[in-house]
């Protein structure tokens, strides 16, 4: 399986500004064919940046999208519109569940929606620091895939990656808000578990998970060796050029 990296830009940068350092990122990165890196830029940079990006070598993707394709419902962008602009989505990021209100039963449409576009639903999940407090992770994880995929079957999930991302190791600059290899692997297991339960071992072990959570060029090989991870969503340090072409430099040394 390839090393997926993905930069989620988050709100940050102008059209302007996304575009020169898409120009830099293209310049500084070779074409590694077992390193998939993709960039979720703003919804507004989307257009000018599919007509400049390299597809051989980077990918776009949507932080978000609405799942019906077309209707009365103003200021959302459809993943119909999206098509073959983007080949992935971020879907149910924390972000979006916990300051924008979405819940499992949107997510589920949206990773859906994805799917019946031709666009690949990163669905993230994860628990936050109470729900981990009071011993919950193992349900939150649980309730959050098996919830987001019940739309989509057998045909649809080989188009699918999970993204875990425990809420409160995100956007941390605290060490002990770090998330530690031996818990990644454990959530990772468990997730292999739950799709092996809906689908079967032999579809399980083909989708990929990857890991996000204050991920840098120090702490990413650390991740990127963790059994069962299979890339990482990377949020601030993605926004730092020299960071995120480390991070594409460290999966790659660790694929090969
Ligand atoms: P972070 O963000 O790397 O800044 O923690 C990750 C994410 O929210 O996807």
């Amino acid at each position: 399986m390839k090393t997926y990296i993905v930069g989620n830009w988050k709100l940050n940068f102008s059209v302007g500004e996304a575009s020169i350092y898409l120009h830099k990122l293209l310049k500084a990165l070779p074409n590694y064919r077992d390193v998939e890196v993709v960039v979720a830029p703003s919804t507004l940079a989307l257009q000018p940046l599919s007509l400049q990006i390299d597809r051989h070598k980077m990918k776009l993707a949507a932080q978000n999208a609405f799942y019906r394709d077309y209707g009365a419902f103003t200021g959302e962008i459809s993943f119909s519109q999206l098509r073959g602009l983007v080949d992935y989505a971020i879907v149910g990021h924390s972000e979006r569940r916990y300051i924008f209100g979405e819940n499992d039963k949107m997510i589920q449409k949206k990773v859906a929606a994805a799917v019946r576009n031709k666009i690949t639903p990163i669905l993230c999940i994860g628990e936050t620091e109470s729900e981990r407090a009071f011993g919950e992770t193992r349900d939150v994880i649980r309730d959050q895939l098996m919830g987001g995929l019940s739309e989509v079957g057998d045909d649809g999930i080989s188009k699918v990656m999970v993204a875990y991302e425990p809420v409160w190791a995100i956007s941390s600059t605290k060490a002990a808000k770090l998330a530690s290899p031996d818990e990644i692997a454990e959530a990772v297991k468990l997730i292999r578990e739950i799709l092996t339960e809906m689908y079967g071992a032999k579809v399980a072990e083909k989708v990929p998970v990857l890991f996000g959570g204050s991920v840098n060029s120090s702490n990413a090989g650390a991740y990127l060796t963790v059994p069962g991870v299979n890339g990482l969503l990377v949020g601030g340090a993605s926004l730092i050029l020299s960071e995120f072409v480390d991070i594409i430099g460290v999966a790659k040394r660790v694929e090969s």
